[in-house]
């Protein structure tokens, strides 16, 4: 199935062995916008989240039926190696508890980038600074780049790491729960930073806080035990629910 949309899910369905975790969803992300995930947990919201960069080919019993275009294109078409690498160059994701590696914060950054170009020392300082500013961290770290980076607090380990996905300028960035452990201010941070990296990247972002769904996103799809229950503008989502089930989710019902 071909669409104009940026990113379309089609039908999409996966399967951990006999579960089916995620049934049958359809739908389309338009470019530069926030699209939330949103939906009790164990809903699938993590499990349609990691197929759309296929993290979830790491896991043995995961299989994934339906399509997911990007621009057109069958994320799954093709399987090798260097494919599939190229995909989650494209399609950078920020986990829920940030992961910063044991070394210095400078080399936190330039990891990602070193494994896949070349760069002299000058350009990859002035990316690093880059990148470090549009995750609102750099006046927090310019003067300890070269200590370690489990010494940030928590909110500033998240930040860093939203900061190294960037030095891939993704096309699409995917957030799970990444404000879950944070601080309200840790938090208020990343949320300003992410509305304003809509410009340049579409992001997908699954979150429990409702407040933060209906301050940041454009788009708001709620899941229930794997399906896909409403989609849409996210005005309409919490304003205007058509179901009794999302309208239980957001008073707290549920
Ligand atoms: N790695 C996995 N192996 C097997 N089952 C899994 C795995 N991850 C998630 N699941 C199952 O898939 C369903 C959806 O989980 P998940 O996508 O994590 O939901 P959510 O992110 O909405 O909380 C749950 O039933 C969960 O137990
Ligand atoms: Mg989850």
């Amino acid at each position: 199935m071909k669409t104009d949309a940026f990113m379309s899910i089609n039908d999409v369905s996966c399967y951990y062995g006999d579960n089916k975790a995620v049934k049958n969803v359809n739908l389309n992300i338009e470019k530069n916008t926030i699209t939330s995930f949103i939906g009790p947990s164990g809903c699938g919201k993590t499990t349609l989240l990691r197929s759309i960069n296929r993290m979830n080919d790491l896991i043995d019993s995961f299989r994934v039926e339906g399509n997911i275009l990007l621009e057109g294109e069958d994320i799954y078409s093709k399987n090798d190696k260097e494919y599939v690498q190229g995909l989650r160059k494209q399609i950078g994701m920020i986990f829920q508890s940030a992961n910063p590696l044991p070394t210095s914060i400078y080399k936190n950054m330039i990891l990602p980038i070193t494994e896949h170009y070349r760069l002299d020392k000058e350009a990859l300082d002035k990316k690093v600074e880059e990148k470090l500013k549009s995750a609102a961290i750099y006046d927090e770290v310019k003067d300890r780049l070269h200590k370690t980076a489990l010494s940030l607090s928590g909110g500033q380990q998240q930040r860093l790491c939203i900061a190294r996905a960037l030095m891939l300028d993704p096309q699409v960035l995917l957030l799970d729960e990444p404000c879950s452990a944070l601080d309200p201010i840790s938090t208020y941070a990343i949320e300003e930073f992410l509305m304003d990296l809509k410009k340049q990247c579409t992001i997908i972002i699954v979150t429990h806080n409702m407040q933060q769904a209906s301050r940041i996103s454009d788009y708001t799809a709620f899941f229930y035990q794997g399906e896909v229950v409403e989609a849409g503008l996210t005005t309409d989502i919490f304003f205007n629910p058509k179901t009794k089930l999302l309208s239980n989710y957001i008073t707290g019902k549920i």
